[in-house]
């Protein structure tokens, strides 16, 4: 029997590359030898940085600056121009608005769902024509365990990542005869400068739950990066509209 011949698609935009888990999927897909676009909003400092990380690994990458729940074509259009095609999607932004449900602003609302729902079909269906031409597409979008499981200030977020995830399933049943699929990856809490730099009693939090996790710790940012490049490979080329748990078992202890 022969091995796997796993392949990659070519062209990948990463919306979120400049940060986070999307800036290891930007620096693992470069040094397989995927060419990428760095999709992002505000940061020009963290998406140069990113930029380079990446460009020590391989081909650099190229950046395309817009906010996805406004601009999604015009990110689309900045990543094609400068790729020369696209066949691979990889969205891990998200707008951190923390809080409970109740607390929720109208303004806080529309920000929330324009990138998480809005923002998530409008560059799927940017990106469309693109994969066709390439004669087929890969997405892969992050959401989290708090989609469906409570989390006391995830309230604000939750619901909508839960959206996602609906909409993953409508489009991988509407795009797989057009050899498009599209997966979720559902990470539980990541240890990452994000809650520390929220608050200096963040290990406080961070550990318990790190203890409550049948493999005894938190998710790592490469731990997401990992099954993001497994989800993109032609290896599960049969897989499409699932949403898989990345969290070391936590969602097993009820
Ligand atoms: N951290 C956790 O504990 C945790 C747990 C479960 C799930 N997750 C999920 O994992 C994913 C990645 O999290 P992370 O911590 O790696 O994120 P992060 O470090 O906060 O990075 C977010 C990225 O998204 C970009 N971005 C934000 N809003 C955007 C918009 N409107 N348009 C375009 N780009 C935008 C940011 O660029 P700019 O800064 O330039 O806007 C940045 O590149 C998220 O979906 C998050 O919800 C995280």
């Amino acid at each position: 029997m022969s091995a796997s011949a796993n392949t990659l698609p070519a062209r990948v935009l990463v919306i979120g590359g400049s940060s986070g888990v999307g800036r290891r999927v930007v620096e693992e897909l470069t040094a397989r030898g995927s060419r990428c676009a760095i999709g992002y909003s505000t940061n020009d400092d963290a998406a140069r940085t990113a930029c380079e990380a990446a460009a020590a690994r391989g081909i650099e990458p190229i950046l395309a600056k817009g906010d996805m729940a406004k601009a999604a074509p015009e990110l689309v259009r900045q990543a094609v121009e400068g790729l020369g095609g696209l066949d691979g999607l990889v969205i891990t932004a998200v707008p951190v608005i923390t809080g409970r449900a109740l607390s929720l602003t109208a303004e806080q609302h529309e920000r929330i769902t324009g990138v998480l729902m809005w923002g998530l079909l409008d560059t799927v269906r940017s990106a469309l024509p693109h994969f066709e031409a390439s004669g087929g597409g890969v997405v892969v979008i992050v959401t989290s365990l708090g989609a469906r499981l409570y989390t006391k200030y995830y309230g604000t977020l939750g619901p909508a990542k839960a959206a996602a995830e609906a909409y993953v399933r409508t489009l991988a049943a509407e795009l797989g005869p057009r050899q498009v699929r599209i997966n979720a990856l559902a990470p539980c809490l990541i240890d990452d400068e994000l809650h520390t730099s929220y608050s200096s009693s963040a290990r406080d939090f961070l550990e318990p739950v790190a203890r409550r996790t049948p493999l005894r710790r938190l998710a790592k940012p490469q731990d997401i990066a990992n099954a993001t490049i497994a989800l993109l490979g032609s290896d599960l080329a049969f897989v499409t509209g699932q949403v898989i748990d990345v969290d070391g078992g936590y969602s097993l202890m009820g």
